[in-house]
């Protein structure tokens, strides 16, 4: 087994319960049952023992990490653990209360869901009458004086609303705008026909970018997720398997990738059965696809090894069912074909009708 460095960060999906119903959601198909997740003290465990083995930084996330009553206890966790703390949130549930309170038990930092500028086009992509929710909570984050973060998820139903995206950030007051482009496996996968943009779309939303980033002068971090079906270049996922961080589940299944549950040979190993040290060190599953040795070519001799680490082991599996095979959206993939096939039709259908919208099958428990 190759040794790994320590990982810094560590993804906390606290619940999976949600009342959004993105049609992207990055959780799996099968979400987690409420009545299975961790405890208070399981979390408080995880992160006392996170902060030992050197993780400095957690996303809490979800699912809707405030549906937690005990959230502002596992802040404290964190941070008596010396963990910078940042809560992803669609702000459903941010009340100035609340907000106090974790403030008070040590949260830095807040990055909030955006869907669409336009208030009835993000509830519709949402599946829930979230907007509202979401400008009264950038609203309380910025009166309260924590950096606000907007992310936003961007496919073919709101890029080529980029601009005014960007517009509601700035009027949000956020310090830092991500603009990240669907990855297509779990949810997206399954809405793939609805959400995959055109290449007309993309180059449009880039040079939107582009010029948004010159006007801004850096006073505004955007941070341009780049789409990775359209360049023929594959992506470095998480930094590399078992590599930089690690994804703990609501019910305790640590996973080097928050996607990888639907790996199904992987049997990853659970915080309620070995300690965080065993896990990254010594699991089958957070060694499978470390270092090289597992590649095959064209990876095995590519000069970009160690620059991509062969792509996305999630992706790869989604799209050949082998996950130790070179992810196709690399151009020397031997299945790039099966890529090149969906862009070019989505480039065909893109030309007839630029923004179909809609048609999605919503996240929902169950598999939808
Ligand atoms: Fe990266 Fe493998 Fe493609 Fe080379 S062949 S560019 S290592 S994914
Ligand atoms: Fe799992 Fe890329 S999402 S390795």
């Amino acid at each position: 087994m190759t040794a790994a460095p320590r990982p810094w960060a560590l993804l906390a999906e606290l619940t999976h319960g949600c009342p959004l119903h993105c049609p992207y959601c990055s959780n799996p198909l099968e979400l987690v049952r409420r009545s299975r997740e961790l405890s208070t003290a399981e979390w408080t465990e995880v992160m006392r023992r996170a902060g030992e083995f050197g993780v400095v930084h957690t996303h809490l996330s979800g699912g809707e990490p405030l549906l937690r009553r005990d959230l502002a206890e596992i802040v404290t966790a964190a941070e008596s653990a010396e963990i910078y703390t940042q809560l992803v949130t669609s702000g459903v549930g941010l009340d100035e209360a609340r907000l106090a309170d974790l403030i008070a038990a040590g949260l830095r930092s807040v990055q909030l869901s955006l869907q669409h500028a336009d208030p009835a086009a993000s509830d519709r992509i949402a599946g829930y009458r979230s907007f509202a929710a979401k400008e009264r909570a950038a609203a309380l984050v910025r009166k309260a004086g924590l950096p606000l973060g907007i992310n936003v998820v961007l496919h073919r139903d709101n890029l080529d609303a980029l601009d005014a995206i960007i517009q509601r950030g700035l009027d949000w007051g956020a310090d830092r705008i991500e603009l990240a482009n669907t990855q297509f496996y779990g949810w997206a996968l399954r809405n793939r026909d609805a959400l995959l943009p055109s290449r007309d779309q993309l180059a449009r939303a880039r040079e939107t970018v582009e010029h948004r980033r010159q006007r801004l002068d850096g006073t505004v971090d955007l941070v341009w997720v780049v789409p990775d079906y359209f360049d023929g270049v594959a992506k470095p996922c998480m930094g590399g398997w078992g590599a930089v961080s690690l994804t703990v589940a609501p019910d305790g299944t640590a996973l080097p990738c928050p996607a990888a549950a639907s790996l199904p040979d992987l049997a990853p190993p659970n915080v309620r059965d070995h300690t965080l040290e065993w896990i990254w060190d010594h699991s089958t599953a957070f060694n499978r696809y470390r270092g090289e040795e597992w590649m095959r070519e064209p990876c095995r001799t590519c000069s970009r090894r160690a620059e991509d680490f062969g792509g996305c082991r999630c992706q790869a599996y989604a799209l050949t069912g082998d996950a130790a095979r070179t992810d196709p959206a690399c151009a020397l993939a031997p299945e790039h074909g099966v890529i090149r096939a969906l862009t070019d039709t989505g480039q065909r259908a893109g030309a007839r009708a630029p923004a179909r919208t809609g048609g999605y099958v919503y996240r929902k428990p169950g598999g939808g």
